[in-house]
């Protein structure tokens, strides 16, 4: 099939371009390199440096790639920065996924696919969250999130085309960029491996579920073929920050200097995701234990150092 990515020069991008270009389909990516890196992306994919939110430019490309599939995963992670600036956040995570979806549905595509989140949705939970619970949404990555989900919901009507959203959890593996403050794994093992001190924010007793990038990868690919829907990608394991350090810090042999700061307000304390309806309707399930994707994580870390290449 012809697959057309943005984001694809991303973390979770460029992992999912490998996994289709190994799987035979051809792909565009689509990515205006602003936290994304040329390097990330396969030489067998074509790579077109275009902004999703300018409309006339995108709706070129993807006349030219008469893509079968949209997979859109361009955005802005940071929670932090959505809040900072949210009209920023908006303009990339609801106008530019709203033009990627339009234009994709205009020129043919069969199936649209977006990245979502688990976290900024269902906020607070305490028990792992299905697609059925209550969304609150607590930061504007959140509010944008939602909203370029209900815009697919409506291009999908509009259109007639297959949609599905996977709301992901807390994704890490190598590629992660250690400078968005989004990606805590990658923060941490950067900042290990620098001998900096790990900076907690809040009392470090917070819980994610954190699911390494090439489940995520497979989840991508199913999605192609799986019913259209909405679906957690999680592993339903909450780990705490304070577990995770010292997870990272017996993988590397070290002690961390360990500094605590104040909880960032709008972030959610504890988020954990019930990922049963992609098991069922996707055939989807978390393959890697923490342990064994922390350990791939950390090899490209150390790799990268060595190479005087900083994630
Ligand atoms: N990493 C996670 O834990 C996580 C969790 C839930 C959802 N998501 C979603 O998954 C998607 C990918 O996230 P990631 O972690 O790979 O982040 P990333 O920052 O590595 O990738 C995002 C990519 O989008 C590109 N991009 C940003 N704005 C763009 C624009 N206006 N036009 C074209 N390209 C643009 C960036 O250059 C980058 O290559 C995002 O939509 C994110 O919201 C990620």
């Amino acid at each position: 099939m012809n697959v057309l990515v943005t984001g694809g020069a991303g973390f979770i991008g460029s992992h999912t371009v490998d996994a289709l270009l190994a799987a035979g389909h051809a792909v565009t990516v689509v990515d205006d390199l602003s936290t994304g890196v040329r390097a990330n992306v396969n030489d067998a994919a074509i790579l077109e440096q275009v902004d999703v939110r300018d409309a006339v430019v995108l709706d070129g490309v993807v006349r030219r790639a008469r893509p079968d599939v949209v997979m859109a995963f361009a955005g802005r992670v940071d929670v932090r920065h959505s809040i900072e600036d949210p009209v920023q956040d908006a303009s990339t995570n609801v106008l530019g996924s709203l033009n990627t979806f339009s234009v994709g549905a205009r020129h043919g595509a069969g199936r649209l696919i977006f990245a979502s989140t688990g976290g900024a949705l269902y906020g607070e939970v305490h028990a792992p969250a299905d697609e059925r619970s209550p969304i609150r949404l607590l930061s504007p990555y959140g509010v944008a999130k939602y909203a370029a989900e209900q815009y697919l919901a409506w291009v999908s009507r509009q259109f007639g085309v297959a949609c599905t959203t996977l709301r992901y959890a807390n994704v890490y593996g190598p590629r992660q960029n250690a400078a968005q403050e989004a990606g805590v794994v990658a923060v941490f093992l950067r900042r290990m491996l620098d001998g900096d001190p790990l900076v907690i924010n809040g009392d470090g007793l917070q819980t994610r579920d954190f699911v390494y990038v090439q489940d995520v990868v497979r989840a991508n690919l199913l999605a192609m073929t799986s019913p259209a829907g909405t679906y957690n990608i999680g592993t339903g394991a909450s780990t705490s920050v304070e577990d995770l350090v010292a997870l990272c810090t017996a993988l590397h042999g070290s002690v961390a200097v360990v500094q605590h700061r104040q909880a960032v307000a709008g972030e959610v304390r504890d988020s954990v995701l019930d990922a049963g309806l992609a098991a069922e309707q996707m055939g989807w399930r978390p393959l890697w234990a923490l342990e064994d994707g922390l350990r791939q994580t950390l090899e490209w870390f150390v790799g990268q150092a060595e190479s005087g290449r900083h994630a």
